[in-house]
């Protein structure tokens, strides 16, 4: 059975974690291949925010794509996948995807993603979010991007970082219909605890 190909592309944004465990997650799921490309950005967050250097992450992935190769399988829409995240993404690669100015391989994937109608996940992360950041993501959604922010969450009782991290990939995951055991749903409140 031919695999499923997933472009995951780790940019500069805080939270190279999630990208690297998304990676090491996906690595159990033999039926999916992983396409990776990592921005300069992106090596820079690696090296300052996570325990693993640049090649312990690239050997999470199935085919790892320099930055610069322009002429990679994944720059073309003849190439099959079944869409792509950026995962973090920084909102210089979310201004890059939505205006369309593929400079570099990680935004022409994405760019290719959009124009094939697949799904593009974008993990974008910045806080505040100012009026540029906003237009650029909504133009982006209004093209049926999935705008995905690496949230808190609480409701599922988190104990450890990496309960927030789990929370996300899972629904990252959700969007391409993979499942993750340490992702949990919420089950919804029993009636009597809704009166106020
Ligand atoms: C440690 C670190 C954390 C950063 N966090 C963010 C962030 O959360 N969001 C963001 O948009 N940019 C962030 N930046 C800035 C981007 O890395 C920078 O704008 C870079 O040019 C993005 O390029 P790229 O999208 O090609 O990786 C961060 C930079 C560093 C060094």
């Amino acid at each position: 059975m031919a695999k499923k190909r997933l472009v995951v592309g780790i940019s500069g944004a805080s939270g190279a974690i999630v990208g690297i465990e998304l990676l090491a997650t996906l690595k159990a799921h033999r039926d999916w291949e992983t396409h990776l490309v990592i921005t300069g950005g992106g090596e820079i967050t690696i090296s300052q925010e996570a325990e693993y250097d640049l090649e312990a992450v690239q050997a999470l992935a199935d085919v790892v794509h320099p930055i610069d190769n322009i002429g990679a399988t994944i720059a073309s829409g003849s190439f099959e996948t079944e869409g792509m995240v950026v995962v973090p993404c920084s909102m210089k690669t979310v201004a890059g995807i939505a205006g369309g100015y593929s400079d570099n391989l990680l935004l022409r994937a994405a760019d290719v993603t959009i124009k094939e109608q697949r799904k593009l996940v974008l993990v974008a992360r910045e806080s505040p979010l100012s009026t540029i950041h906003l237009r650029n993501m909504l133009l982006l959604a209004e093209q049926g991007v999935v705008i995905l922010p690496p949230m808190l969450t609480y409701y599922n009782l988190p104990s450890v970082i990496e309960d927030l991290n789990y929370h996300i990939i899972g629904k990252i995951l959700d969007q391409f219909g993979i499942p993750l055991k340490e992702f949990r749903r919420w089950e919804g409140l029993e009636q009597t605890r809704l009166s106020f």
